[in-house]
């Protein structure tokens, strides 16, 4: 019997603090969840902003062997919108919630139950007209009064909605209590057989994985997850952690789900990339730890037979042996060829772009692996800066001169040149770029990693901003720190415009 796996990555994955993505960034991870397999994916919420609009109708228009939601309020406007944007799908599907929980009733939408219900029945009667696949969720079921919850999914299933998603919209329950409630739903919802029954587990208490296996368990057929388990808060149940536990113990979970599982570590590397939230080493399944054995009776058992302390192969999950593959006498032909084992297609002009950019790289590197290749395609093709561009980075510094940089950059296609000092010379590249952009954000965090070994790896850069309330995280790689720094600073400005172009959250 097989689970589905609802991918929302895009949507509920892009509210996690500081993951906005661009329309190409969002794009581009659609393609890999599609090569990946995933039943469905949640493209985004078009009455959010304009960018999420674009972004659902490119993916629709795109994406032609997987399902493809938007999310929408229960109420017209937000629904046709949704609609506006996914209808260009091969499979499409409106996807429409609202509270049911006395705490959301009284203090966030201020309905009585018997509105609640009234709005539920009518938005989902209303998506009906346009979409034959409809899937509601009653946000915050898990706090919700259980007769009003089994009262309101019965009368959208009568009105013909085709999913049912349990959401654990605070992450919430724990799993004997959550398995319980899928229990009860299927046996006093009238109707429930009909439809399909899917859950959506946040991770505030770390039980999110727990939650959704508890929930297959107990008759649920969809499970709504996110790559790297990234979402609102403290995330999504995480769709790697789930399908492999799934495929890893098939005498309690006889079932299958449909996802291509050597592509997962692709596919978590491309999001992280994107996103620029980097997966921390000890992330199961998919952290750079998670097949490294550290103590001397562990490696000698996995010498003398894997089985001891591997429940899982590397292989399985699309863990590479080696990524060494490109040097500097590599030519556009093996570089064009890698791209496309890679997962990428680009245009005669971008594979132009990139490859440009590749020799710049080889002529500093002798060895340029996977991850460089990566890092160079999401920084020249899906990073494309739109109000902020670096034309030129100089700085000295040392322990006998004050740091300074002097800083060119084209915004918003005028060209702009400072310089300025600082403590340090990253503070002092920081201090001239916000003087040439006139921004006003707060740095709150700046790490360094290397993407590969050696000393002449590229370093890559993770920065946090902040600007009135709102956070974004932004990426550069380069092999010098400095100009990684730089990078990664103006991505973030960049991304901090985007953002600003939304108009409603959740
Ligand atoms: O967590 C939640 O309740 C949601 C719903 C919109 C499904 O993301
Ligand atoms: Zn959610």
């Amino acid at each position: 019997m097989q689970v589905k796996i609802f991918d929302t990555t895009l949507r509920d994955g892009e509210q996690s603090p500081g993951a906005a993505m661009n329309v190409a960034e969002k794009l581009r991870i659609a393609q890999q969840l599609e090569k990946l397999n995933v039943d469905v994916i949640e493209a985004g919420f078009p009455c959010s902003s304009e960018g999420d609009f674009e972004a659902v109708r490119s993916i629709a228009k795109t994406v032609r062997r997987t399902h493809v939601a938007a999310l929408a309020r229960t109420n017209r406007k937000d629904i046709k919108r949704a609609w506006e944007a996914v209808k260009f799908a091969k499979f499409p599907t409106i996807h429409t919630f609202i509270a049911t929980s006395d705490i959301h009733l009284k203090y966030k939408l201020h309905k009585t139950r018997g509105e609640v219900l009234n709005e539920a029945v009518k938005g989902v009667r209303y998506a009906k007209t346009l979409c034959e696949d409809v899937e509601f969720s009653p946000e915050d079921a898990t706090r919700s009064d259980i007769d009003f919850l089994c009262q309101v999914l019965s009368k959208v299933i009568e009105v013909g909605v085709t999913t049912i998603n349990i959401p654990d919209t605070v992450g919430y329950a724990i799993p004997s209590e959550f398995g319980h409630l899928i229990q009860t739903l299927r046996e006093r919802v009238r109707g429930i057989e009909k439809v399909t029954l899917s859950v959506h587990c946040h991770d505030d208490l770390g039980l999110g994985v727990a939650n959704s296996l508890i929930a297959i368990q107990n008759g649920a057929r969809q499970i709504e997850c996110t790559i790297n388990g990234i979402g609102e808060r403290a995330g999504n149940a995480s769709l790697e952690e789930i399908v492999m536990a799934i495929n890893t113990r098939r005498d309690l979970f006889p079932f299958h789900t449909r996802i291509n599982t050597e592509h997962l570590y692709m596919t978590s590397r491309l999001v992280s990339k994107i996103t620029g939230m980097p997966v921390q080493p000890n992330k199961a399944v998919v952290g750079s730890n998670a097949f490294s054995h550290e103590s001397g009776i562990h490696q000698d058992g996995i010498l003398k037979e894997k089985l001891t302390y591997e429940i899982m192969t590397p292989e399985s999950v699309g863990i590479p042996k080696t990524s060494l593959v490109l040097g500097k006498l590599s030519g556009r032909h093996a570089f064009k060829e890698r791209l496309k084992e890679l997962g990428y297609r680009l245009t005669e002009e971008d594979l132009k772009i990139a490859f440009n950019r590749f020799k710049l790289l080889a002529d500093k590197k002798r060895d340029i692996f996977d991850e460089d290749i990566e890092s160079i395609v999401v920084e020249e093709i899906l990073r494309m800066p739109k109000h902020y561009k670096l034309v030129y980075l100089n700085v000295i510094s040392g322990n006998v001169t004050v740091p300074t940089a002097t800083v060119r950059m084209e915004v918003d296609g005028r060209f702009i040149q400072e310089a300025g000092f600082g403590d340090g010379p990253v503070d002092a590249t920081f201090k001239t770029i916000k003087k040439i952009t006139r921004t006003k954000s707060k740095l709150l965090q700046f790490a360094i990693n290397a993407i590969t070994s050696g000393t002449e790896a590229q370093g890559e850069v993770t920065v946090k901003i902040e600007e009135k309330g709102q956070t974004v995280i932004g990426q550069g790689a380069d092999t010098d720190v400095i100009v990684a720094s730089a990078k990664a600073y103006i991505n973030a400005l960049n991304k901090m415009e985007f953002k600003k172009q939304k108009l409603v959250g959740l």
